[in-house]
């Protein structure tokens, strides 16, 4: 049995007025009529094997919203797990993992980020085909792409020798979480490393296991949260007390960094990915992987372009019109309208920030 586990707790600051806390940039139809959520949650349609409901992590805040929108698309999660206070990916994991194996059973859980896009389908499942076999020999899998630029946002995953009898999927020799920009050039230029895609699977006893012996504060912490936990339908609301106490970490630096020095806790292994894989965190991102007019332009809503080229031109409220203009970023929505040069998308958390501090 597979278990998709959804994480869906950032709030996706950079590709702000669109995304806001209350509405964050998983839950927008950014690429299409679907949300990045809807979207995330159809990607293993047509894969050949046995799929439970997903296990949703999120917040509060957004749980209508999500229960709303996996109902729409006939993916209706019955265990959509709310977290009192963001604690990073590994407890989100965590809470997921605990949740999926109290009724018994070791699934192999796969866990995507909310916000990410992959072109490619076909190509998508291969790898997940692929990664499932590892997963079921017990392998604690993750998903290589291959760089195209030094980013300094993402972990590195150097490749090691192809796994015995495996079609592509290889040793995990090593895993850096987000180098500085000097390490991410040379990773790039060694031909040795893969982006990790953060999309992760294992058998939920191997997940458990890594985390006990790595993290054992967190482990109890969230092994009490879930204790504690108050079904209410399909939310399932977490100790917050306990949840509150846990140490805040990523599943990246708390785990996968740490596998190298425990060989005890099995060989990670590492599946190729070239499926179109993007996980849209600014707005050139959004620009890069969005169908394109013949000028180059990405738009969304009622937008009038006169001689425009190679932009991005979002209204959600009324026209939006542009003239004369290249390489910019226009995002239009009812109380904020922000202009960007496409080359800066990544600051466009400074404003964010700078909203936060000022009011
Ligand atoms: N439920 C829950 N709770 N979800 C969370 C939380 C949390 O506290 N924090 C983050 N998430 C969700 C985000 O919404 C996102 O979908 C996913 O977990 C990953 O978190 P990010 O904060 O976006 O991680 P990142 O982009 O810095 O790095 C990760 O992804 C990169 C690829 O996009 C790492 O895995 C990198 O190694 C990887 O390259
Ligand atoms: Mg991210």
């Amino acid at each position: 049995m597979l278990q998709p586990v959804i994480l869906s707790g950032g709030s996706g600051t950079r590709l702000w007025p669109a995304s806001r806390e209350t509405y964050p940039k998983q839950l927008l139809p950014l690429t299409g009529p679907e949300s990045l959520l809807q979207i995330t949650a159809r990607r293993l349609e047509g894969f050949a094997a046995e799929i439970a409901k997903p296990i949703v992590v999120t917040n509060e805040e957004h749980r209508f919203i999500i229960a709303e929108q996996m109902r729409q698309i006939g993916k209706g999660s019955d265990r959509i797990v709310l977290e009192p206070v963001g604690r990073n990916t590994a407890p989100a994991m965590q809470l997921a993992a605990l949740v999926a194996t109290q009724e018994g059973g070791d699934p192999i859980l796969l866990v995507m980020p909310a916000d990410q896009i992959v072109t490619n389908g076909p190509a998508f499942l291969a790898s997940m085909a692929e990664g499932l076999k590892q997963a079921e020999a017990g392998a604690l899998v993750t998903f290589g792409i291959v760089p195209d630029r030094p980013e300094t946002g993402y972990g590195y995953l150097r490749t090691g020798e192809v796994m015995p009898a495996a079609s592509s999927a290889r040793k995990l020799a090593a895993f850096v979480e987000k180098p500085d920009a000097a390490r991410a050039a040379e990773y790039v230029a060694s031909g040795q490393y893969l982006w990790n895609a953060g999309i992760f699977m294992m058998r939920a006893s191997v997940w458990l296991k890594a985390l006990a012996a790595l993290q054992p504060d967190m482990a109890t912490a969230c092994q009490t949260a879930v204790d504690g936990a108050k079904r209410d339908s399909d939310f399932i609301r977490v100790d917050k007390t306990a949840f509150t106490a846990c140490p805040s970490n990523s599943i990246d630096y708390a785990v996968m960094e740490q596998l190298g020095a425990h060989p005890e806790l099995g060989q990670p292994v590492v599946v190729p990915m070239d499926a179109g894989w993007s996980d849209v965190g600014a707005w050139d991102a959004l620009w890069s992987v969005s169908t394109k007019d013949a000028e180059g332009n990405a738009t969304q809503g009622d937008v009038m372009l006169e001689d425009t080229h190679d932009s991005l031109v979002f209204a959600q409220s009324r026209l939006v019109a542009t003239v004369g203009i290249k390489d910019l970023i226009v995002v239009e929505t009812p109380d904020a309208v922000m202009v960007a040069d496409k080359s800066r998308a990544q600051d466009v958390k400074a404003i964010v920030s700078r909203i936060k501090a000022e009011g």
